[in-house]
């Protein structure tokens, strides 16, 4: 069937690239503007002499306008399952993490965040957000988790942007195509559950990786996520990454036997990443420091240990930028 609101979200992104008004369109073609309006917002759609002479305008074929593209099918060949979401992994959460996907749906997290990614930007993440939106093409969200990484601020910038959706939790991904239906109805967006350290996607396929702090809580290795990230991207493909670690000054200054339970329980929180990053094949690597978070009042296990330990552990951010 086709989706008129789909097929009009597609025509009005084409007309808007070629720098047509709703009002010049309609005038080219010999239509009122009213018409080229209701076509756009799904009410109607043009009949064929009319789709004819816009697929020849936008250098489109009519099937492209009037169908829904499966992208991942063409990017893994498995299409999505009846609710919208690919599944790579089981579609239920393992016992471990069942709790933790039945709070995000309980404390309405997801709507949360990309509330207040709308209302009240993290000004990073939104800076951010905004360079990858620019830099358009196919994105992929790595484990967006429940704040979603920059995916809500990629949209803010651009509603249009062409982004693949992922985490490992099949709950985290279908919360966000429920919520994203309903925010915004894209037919460029698509959700696919799998475990980014061996990704379903074909060599070469993807523009842009976002990770807004997915790789630094991989369930799984960091390295192998790196190397699966430089595979999938084309060529001159970036993968934009931001995460947080203990730096040397901040350990050092912290009582000796705290340090070595830190280094003995939690060695990972003293990568920065920089070595598996070279060794999975990225050339130019650009790394800004873009500020700092604290242990004491977050959820995570680190921030547990932490208060056990009796200190509030600071974490340095950055956002790296890597080139294949
Ligand atoms: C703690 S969250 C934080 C980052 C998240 N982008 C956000 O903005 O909320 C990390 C996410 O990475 C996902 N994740 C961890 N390991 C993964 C893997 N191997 N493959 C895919 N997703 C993974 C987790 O399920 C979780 O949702």
């Amino acid at each position: 069937m086709i989706n008129k609101v789909h097929t009009g979200k597609r025509l009005s992104l084409l007309r808007r690239r070629l720098g047509y008004s709703q009002a010049a369109l309609a005038e080219l073609l010999g239509v009122t503007a009213q018409a080229v309006s209701k076509w756009e917002c799904g009410t109607t759609l043009p009949d064929i002499e009319l789709l004819l002479m816009l697929s020849r305008l936008y250098h489109v074929s009519i099937n492209s306008l009037l169908e829904e593209r499966d992208l991942l099918q063409e990017l893994t060949g498995q299409a999505a399952a009846a609710d919208g979401v690919a599944y790579f992994v089981p579609n239920t959460e393992t016992p471990q993490e069942q709790a933790w996907a039945e709070a995000i749906i309980h404390n309405g997290w997801i709507a949360r965040n990309w509330q207040s990614a709308q209302e009240q930007p993290d000004p990073v993440r939104h800076a951010v957000g905004t360079e990858i939106a620019a830099l358009g093409g196919t994105i992929l969200e790595i484990g967006a988790g429940p704040g979603g990484g920059f995916m809500p601020y990629i949209l803010k910038a651009d509603p249009d942007a062409q982004i693949i959706i992922n985490d490992l939790s099949p709950t985290v991904v279908r919360e966000w195509r429920k919520l994203l239906d309903r925010a915004l109805d894209s037919p460029n967006l698509s959700y696919a559950a799998f475990n980014f350290c061996h990704m379903p996607l074909k060599d070469s396929c993807i523009d842009v990786i976002s990770d807004g702090g997915g790789i630094g809580n991989t369930i799984g290795s960091k390295a192998e996520v790196l190397r699966e990230c430089w595979r999938v991207l084309k060529p001159g493909g970036r993968l934009i990454t931001s995460t947080g670690f203990v730096t040397r000054e901040t350990l050092a200054a912290l009582p000796d036997d705290t340090q070595h339970v830190l280094r003995e329980q939690r060695p990972d929180i003293f990568e920065d990443l920089y070595e598996d990053t070279v060794l999975a094949g990225f050339t130019k690597i650009d790394s800004v420091i873009s500020g700092c978070w604290y242990t004491d009042g977050d959820e995570s296990d680190i921030a547990d240990l932490a208060r056990t330990l009796g200190v509030n552990l600071k974490f340095t951010s950055y956002i790296r930028y890597c080139t294949k």
